[in-house]
């Protein structure tokens, strides 16, 4: 399973890159917003420091300006994913993007429906987001097993699973125990996963106990 990095922190990706770990990056307006930097100049970074998938949102509403706005995304690097609100719109878009051959992500996923939608229009990468259905009270996880079940079941539908709006461990290792391919992590999430209280008891007692040796190793 890949992890990407859910943010449009340019520093935190070059920080976080470092845990080789980092297979690509997922991007949206929120998040650039947040950074408070020119959208196309996070990309530019980003590009220098991720050679991997990135995934850069559109903005337009219409199919036209979608495709406009793809177009000079593009121009950024040949890794760029265009990221498509899940509309008819959206899915006009990246049915045209998929016969040009330029990989597209389609964000916004909350129903199998949508999730089935996008694959017969050619989506590189669907984003269902478990979080945001956790948050009104319906499993996110299930979704995943649906959209899986679904996109077994016919060997012509190629999308990838990218499990997004992830918020924990669980939702993590639940997505790779149904075999999703990607899970996109907020940095924060990605550090968690490194935890366990047993690791860190069990830890310092092996120190304690090798500072009574008084021996050194190096
Ligand atoms: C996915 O690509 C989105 O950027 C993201 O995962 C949304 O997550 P949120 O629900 O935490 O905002």
């Amino acid at each position: 399973m890949e992890f990407f990095l859910d943010t449009a922190d340019v520093k935190l990706i070059k920080e976080l890159n470092k845990t080789g770990l980092i297979n690509g990056i997922t991007t949206n307006p929120s998040l650039v917003a947040k950074s408070g930097k020119n959208f196309l100049e996070i990309l530019k970074e980003i590009t220098k420091i991720i050679k991997g998938p990135i995934s850069a949102e559109v903005t337009a509403l219409d199919t036209k300006g979608m495709i406009a706005e793809a177009n000079k995304l593009k121009k950024i690097s040949k890794n760029i994913v265009i990221k498509l609100p899940l509309t008819e719109n959206g899915l006009k878009a990246c049915k045209s993007l998929s016969k040009r051959k330029i990989k597209t992500n389609v964000t916004l996923c909350f129903s199998a429906a949508q999730a089935l939608l996008a694959a017969k229009c050619g989506a590189t990468y669907i984003s269902p987001f478990v979080g945001r259905l956790d948050d009104i009270g319906e499993n996110g996880m299930e979704l995943i097993q649906q959209i899986k079940s679904v996109y077994s079941n016919y060997k012509n539908l190629n999308t990838k699973i990218l499990v997004a709006s992830v918020r924990n461990a669980d939702h993590v290792i639940k997505s790779a125990i149904i075999g999703a391919d990607v899970v996109t992590l907020p940095p924060d999430t990605l550090m968690e996963l490194y935890n366990h209280p047993l690791t860190k008891k069990g830890l310092d007692a092996f120190l304690s106990d090798w500072k009574k040796t008084k021996q050194s190793i190096v």
